[in-house]
């Protein structure tokens, strides 16, 4: 079930495809968009991943860089936060059943496993926030692609990075204990999870910078975070028979202190801060979603994407753009709208829409439907009743079964309405399918750094929620009873470094018998015209242009002429000359001009190659 063997995913990719090419319906568009963005975005994230990807050249091995942007902003260094939750995303990916992307559960393991061992070396390196001694060091926002400590003046520390990686890291070894690989997850991973642990739980009563790296202070999204790990890590703990001092203690005392976020209307940001604002934010969103639990109910006290308290907090933050955005003019309350950090934001000459914050609004909202739809009811309470009201202005407090018709009112209303937010994602997505930051909030251009990496996790996280595939548990239902009060006694860590974790001969497995290899050809064509390719081998029809390799124009756009196919089956270490030629409707081949080309099958690294060519006229 979850081995797809190497070569049948590419036919199984382009296979989605055809299916759903010519859409008829502003849905099949949606459809149609989801399915090929997805596959955009998870070629989006390994090419900005080190040691393979073509993006991230001269990035040690396992490393992702946020953005291969360099300058205005530079993003080439990799960040602990944006690294663990891109690395999730895979993991999650990796264990669910489905699948239909571009990259095989062999190559998603290997890079998994080098993420891991990536880490670990970087645990150990000092850097201005501090060293591995005290664990201080592992607050460290970003460092330098090649394992070096990032020596500039930033906003340091930042204490979510070493709970999101805890908890990535965590869903890998509870996957290998249940795959009869209890000891990598006992000898290999505990002891780099341990340390991140430990510095949870004795820095979360500090204060320090929040995700978007300018303010100092208490954090939601930091502390919901932070919560959760330490609920996996006794978890994790217990059943492979170590010790986590903090996790058991801690964990209470920061669900505690994350109660005093709640401000009656909306989830506050920050607290503790020098300066003030709404505290209207994308991190109070980010964390329901990244605490969500598929198990949970819809508890207030987690903030359950369900939960009143999130759906509240979900409809402030986005009615909060409505007026400031020009791209949001004349969208009405319980329609989806651009949306970005926070609506007093300032970064980079003005508020603007951010991919991975409108996919986020959407994200919650399919969370919640998967809560509602398995718990089997939905409850509209005083705190959420504003909320429901911009999807039925007649609903009243109650609790709705799921054969209610207000249930199912209501529930159909709130997909439409977040899948509303993925058409504005599409309707701002570049005809090559890149994910930038962000993009204009007047004209719409995509703006700041390219191919975020975040962005790219983000859009897959969201079209995997909406699909209903949804992340294994992380402990909720036995962790979301706050004490009735608050207290804070942070446990002092013990920290150690980890020699060396997964050997890294894992990090690409060298083909050893056939290599898919994918052509891309750019020409420009007419409907109705057909490309292929063939050559002197079989597997492209030994230059019998009725056997030849069709290409297909599922990625064609009228900016982007661009034909491709997966030729599987060729042997790897195979030299082959071939040559791109076209079928008009009237039947007649048009070969492009001169020599014959010459590829030869590698037997190295990488195992999944990419050709691009254009067409010689
Ligand atoms: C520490 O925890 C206490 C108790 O929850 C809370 O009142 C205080 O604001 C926290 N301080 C920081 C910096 O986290
Ligand atoms: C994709 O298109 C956008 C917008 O036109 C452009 O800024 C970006 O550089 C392109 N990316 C690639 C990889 O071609
Ligand atoms: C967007 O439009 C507003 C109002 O016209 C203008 O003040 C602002 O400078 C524009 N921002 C950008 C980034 O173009
Ligand atoms: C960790 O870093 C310290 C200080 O730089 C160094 O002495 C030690 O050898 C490192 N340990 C490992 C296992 O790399
Ligand atoms: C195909 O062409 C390549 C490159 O010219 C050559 O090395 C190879 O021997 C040819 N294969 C066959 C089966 O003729
Ligand atoms: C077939 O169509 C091509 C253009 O697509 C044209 O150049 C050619 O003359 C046609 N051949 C016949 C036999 O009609």
């Amino acid at each position: 079930m979850r081995l797809t063997p190497l070569t049948s995913v590419a036919s199984v990719l382009w296979t989605g495809y055809l299916t759903l090419a010519s859409p008829t319906s502003k849905s099949a568009d949606l459809a149609s968009y989801i399915l090929k963005e997805g596959q955009r975005s998870v070629l989006g994230i390994t090419e900005n991943l080190g040691g393979k990807g073509s993006k991230a050249p001269g990035t040690a091995a396992g490393l992702f860089i946020a953005s291969p942007n360099t300058a205005n902003p530079d993003y080439y260094y990799t960040w602990t936060r944006d690294s663990a939750l891109t690395i999730k995303c895979l993991i999650d990916l990796f264990e669910s059943s489905g699948w239909g992307y571009p990259i095989t559960h062999q190559e998603l393991e290997a890079d998994i496993r080098n993420y891991i061992s990536a880490q670990a070396v970087l645990q150990n390196v000092s850097n201005p926030s501090g060293t591995l001694k005290d664990g201080s060091g592992l607050g460290e926002p970003k460092f330098e692609i090649d394992l070096n400590p990032f020596t500039g003046s930033w906003g340091r520390p930042q204490r979510d990075g070493p709970a999101l990686r805890a908890t990535a890291m965590i869903t890998y070894a509870d996957w290998l204990i249940s795959h009869g690989q209890g000891s990598e997850a006992s000898e290999i991973m505990w002891p780099i999870i341990s340390n991140d642990l430990a510095y949870v739980g004795q820095y979360w009563n500090n204060t320090g910078f929040d995700l978007w790296e300018e303010v100092d202070g208490s954090s939601f999204f930091t502390l919901a975070v932070q919560h959760r790990a330490l609920v996996q890590g006794a978890n994790l703990a217990k059943k492979l028979g170590k010790s986590c001092p903090a996790c058991a203690s801690q964990a209470p005392q920061i669900l505690c202190f994350l109660q005093s976020f709640w401000n009656g209307k909306y989830i506050t940001a920050n607290i503790n801060l020098e300066t003030s604002r709404s505290g209207i934010d994308l991190n109070t969103v980010l964390g329901s979603i990244h605490t969500f639990d598929p198990e949970a109910a819809c508890d207030d006290s987690t903030f359950q994407p369900c939960s009143a308290r999130a759906l509240a907090n979900h409809k402030v933050y986005v009615d909060s753009f409505r007026s400031i955005y020009k791209i949001n003019a004349g969208i009405a309350k319980g329609s989806a709208a651009n949306v970005g950090r926070y609506p007093e934001d300032v970064y980079q000459g003005g508020i603007h829409g951010k991919y991975l914050a409108t996919l986020a609004a959407a994200e919650m909202l399919y969370d919640a439907l998967y809560q509602w739809n398995k718990i089997g009811k939905l409850d509209v309470t005083e705190t959420s009743l504003a909320f429901f009201g911009d999807f039925d202005a007649s609903v009243r407090k109650g609790s709705y079964s799921a054969h209610s018709q207000t249930f199912k009112t209501l529930t159909s209303a709130i997909r439409t309405y977040a899948d509303g937010f993925l058409t504005l994602v599409q309707e701002y997505t570049p005809s090559n399918g890149s994910l930038a930051e962000q993009y204009n909030r007047n004209t719409s251009v995509p703006l700041s750094a390219n191919d975020l990496t975040w962005s790219y996790a983000s859009f897959v996280t969201a079209v995997q929620r909406r699909a209903s595939n949804v992340p294994a548990s992380w402990g909720e239902k036995s962790a979301n009873v706050v004490p009735t009060t608050c207290s804070a006694s942070p446990v002092t860590g013990t920290y150690s470094a980890v020699a060396s974790a997964f050997p890294t001969s894992t990090s690409c497995v060298p083909a050893t018998n056939v290599v898919p290899i994918t052509f891309y050809l750019i020409e420009n064509t007419f409907y109705g015209e057909n490309v292929y390719m063939t050559g002197n081998i079989s597997a492209l029809g030994n230059w019998n242009t009725d056997n030849g390799f069709p290409l297909t124009a599922n990625l064609y756009t009228e900016t982007d002429n661009l034909w491709f196919g997966s030729v599987e089956f060729i042997s790897a270490g195979t030299p082959f000359e071939y040559k791109y030629y076209k079928f008009e409707p009237n039947g007649t081949v048009i070969w492009e001009s001169g020599e014959n080309r010459v590829y030869v099958a590698p037997t190295g690294c990488p195992i999944q190659p990419n050709q691009h060519d254009v067409w010689r006229s």
